[in-house]
């Protein structure tokens, strides 16, 4: 009996390891005919639309002067692009290089638009049961299917060539629950009821926050506008300024509602499907079901004292002895409660012949009203930065009466998007803020080359809560227990460089950037997936560490056809790097 299982088992192993495996090609017979896309329309509520690149209207033949404008117009407006199923935030994840196909706003007229990776149907969905179709069809008819929620993804996980898309943009929901009491199978005591938020799939950030600002509420989230919340924010972990007091936003999920690759919507938490509830938390967007709503905790919309300081300088030594003398004093700043970010922009051009190089700062202590407290521990940053830079750095500190007034002057609406961009990072410890090496750090990244408004994110949302919660049984990353700074190095390419030619500056950034970083810290640490090189090397190990073989098994019990491929996602090693046919 054993041996005759073992032989099955090979069997099946050697008949999917020898075929070449595709998803169905919109050329090949198995392509769903007009009916069965009818059907599917039908029992979606109408809802299925064929998707067109958002820069169709601005090339021939298709050129139409008035919608080129339209797109033109919205062309960086992150809200437009995430309305739209045809649009990506990162514009170099709607083309395809390997097939040379791309439809850039910036191109002449005369440059034809092709697909790329833009999916070739979308379905909006409205409710749950337009999931469970959506999947059902996908997986009946062996089609390429991806997720789109807010379409900011950095590694590419939104898109697909060829693809169907379920576009959860338009599940809005947001409800306040003052008792919350966890779903539990039958026979199961009634567990303790907390105060809880219910976020539907396409609830974005600004939104959210105003929303939960006129309730006096407040949930670990990210400092973004139109990022959405319970897609690949939560799922791949999600940092925030209320971390250092409530760890990451993935710690703070109660329970989701999934539909899975065979089209049930189940309930994941801690009382059941607890290995979903596992992987959903940091296991990383769009590798394990379809989340409809995700039910987190609500905290008090808390005080908060934030304090900012900048400064320019001419390009050259004394601007990086100023960035020292600020990651000095990192590690003091998170122990008193800080978190936030300091931005590095070495190279910003400020006239047609002048190069500046800036740094700006910010700092918020959630839960603190003492400004003089503030002021005492900014003091000596602000003396140490004049001492290397010669002068005074601008600098200021406010007492806002709730953490909602920071984010609704921080975050107005927009985020800047609709470039090329590509990001090198590390998660940095606490130990190797400890040790000193952060000298090392700011003289590796003195010596990257950067383009105009090329810049560099110093993201302090970790320490405090987040370290606090290692024992918390989840996919994160388990690096981001103990890292002091998420490090982000963020380079634009231009629509003006041939398909070679960004190849060569990504395979730059991984071969020479990310090392350079990786080898400031030698060890484990890592990367946050949701911020990453997109070809970042041994991924698996970078993004989940030791989590990586559990995931593993998770997804092959609930996903065992793989459905649900991201790029660089849980499994995704085995499928090719459009996922459409196994490697
Ligand atoms: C301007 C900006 C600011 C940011 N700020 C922060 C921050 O403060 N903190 C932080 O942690 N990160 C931040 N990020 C990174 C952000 O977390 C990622 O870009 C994340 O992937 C966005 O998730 P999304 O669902 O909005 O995007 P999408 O690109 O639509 O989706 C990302 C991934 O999640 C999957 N997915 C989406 N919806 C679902 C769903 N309902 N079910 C299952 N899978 C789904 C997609 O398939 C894809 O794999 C920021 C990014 C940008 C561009
Ligand atoms: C789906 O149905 C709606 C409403 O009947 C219709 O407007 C739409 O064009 C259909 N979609 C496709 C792809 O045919
Ligand atoms: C969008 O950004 C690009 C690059 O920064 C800029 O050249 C362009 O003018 C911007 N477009 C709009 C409409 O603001
Ligand atoms: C917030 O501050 C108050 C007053 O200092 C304190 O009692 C409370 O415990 C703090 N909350 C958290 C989550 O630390
Ligand atoms: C620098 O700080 C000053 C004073 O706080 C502020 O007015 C200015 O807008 C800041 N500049 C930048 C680029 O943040
Ligand atoms: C600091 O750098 C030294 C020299 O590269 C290295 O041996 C050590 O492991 C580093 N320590 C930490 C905590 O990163
Ligand atoms: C590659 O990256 C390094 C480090 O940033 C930089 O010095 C070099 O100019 C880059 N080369 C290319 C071809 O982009």
């Amino acid at each position: 009996m054993r041996v005759a299982l073992l032989a099955i088992g090979a069997l099946v192993a050697c008949t999917s390891a020898d075929a070449a495996f595709c998803r169905c090609q919109p050329d090949q017979p198995c392509w769903p005919n007009e009916d069965k896309w009818a059907s599917l329309n039908s029992s979606t509520d109408g809802n299925l639309v064929k998707v067109t690149p958002f820069a169709l209207p601005c090339h021939d033949p298709t050129f139409d002067a008035e919608e080129c404008s339209i797109a033109q117009e919205h062309s960086n407006s992150s809200t437009y692009r995430s309305s739209d199923p045809g649009a990506l935030q990162w514009s170099n994840w709607e083309t395809w290089p390997e097939k040379d196909e791309q439809c850039y706003i910036e191109t002449p007229q005369s440059t034809p638009c092709k697909q790329g990776r833009i999916p070739l149907l979308s379905v909006k969905v409205k409710e749950a049961k337009h999931i469970q179709e959506a999947v059902k069809f996908a997986a009946k008819h062996n089609l390429k299917l991806v997720i789109k929620n807010s379409g900011h993804d950095f590694i590419g996980r939104s898109s697909a060539p060829n693809s169907l898309q379920i576009f959860t943009h338009d599940m809005k929901e947001i409800s306040i629950v003052d008792e919350f009491v966890p779903t539990v199978p039958v026979n199961t005591g009634t567990p303790p009821s907390t105060k809880a938020v219910k976020l539907g799939a396409g609830v974005q950030l600004h939104e959210m926050y105003s929303y939960l600002g006129s309730k006096g509420v407040m949930v670990v989230a990210g400092t973004a506008n139109t990022v959405g919340i319970t897609g690949g924010y939560i799922q791949g972990g999600g940092h925030s300024l209320l971390g250092w007091l409530h760890g990451m936003a993935s710690d703070n999920a109660l329970e989701f509602e999934v539909v899975l690759a065979d089209g049930s919507l189940i309930v994941a938490n801690d009382y059941q499907n607890s290995d979903l509830f596992f992987a959903l938390r940091g296991g990383g967007g769009g590798s394990f079901g379809v989340v409809v709503s995700a039910t987190v905790k609500a905290h008090p919309n808390y005080p908060t004292v934030v304090a900012t300081l900048n400064y320019t300088t001419p390009v050259g030594a004394s601007y990086w002895d100023g960035v020292g003398a600020l990651q000095k004093h990192i590690l003091e700043i998170n122990d008193k409660g800080g978190s936030g970010f300091y931005g590095l922009i070495p190279n910003t051009p400020i006239s047609d012949t002048q190069t500046v190089s800036a740094l700006v700062f910010m700092a918020t202590f959630v839960n603190q009203t003492d400004t003089k407290a503030v002021e005492q521990l900014m003091a000596p940053v602000k003396s140490d930065i004049k001492n290397a830079i010669g002068a005074e750095p601008y600098s200021d500190i406010a007492a806002l009466p709730t953490l909602s007034t920071l984010y609704s002057s921080l975050l107005q609406g927009d985020d800047t998007t609709g470039h090329q961009m590509r990001l090198a990072t590390r998660l940095l410890s606490r130990q190797f803020y400890e040790s000193g090496n952060h000298t090392k750090l700011t003289s590796a990244l003195s010596t990257i080359a950067y383009g105009p408004a090329d810049g560099i994110v110093g993201a302090f949302v970790a320490g405090g809560q987040v370290s606090k919660n290692r024992n918390i049984d989840s996919g994160l990353n388990p690096a981001w227990r103990d890292t002091m700074v998420h490090l982000i190095a963020a380079h634009y390419m231009s629509p003006e460089m041939t398909f070679d030619e960004q190849k060569a500056f990504e395979a730059n950034i991984t071969n020479t950037e990310v090392p350079l970083l990786r080898s400031l810290e030698p060890g484990e640490m890592g990367a946050y997936m949701n911020e990453a090189d997109a070809d970042e090397t041994d991924f698996q190990q970078s993004f989940w560490g030791e989590n990586y073989p559990r995931l593993q098994e998770i997804k092959a019990s609930r996903d065992p056809d793989d459905l649900f491929i991201a790029r660089k996602g849980v499994g995704s090693e085995k499928w090719d790097d459009s996922g459409l046919c196994r490697a």
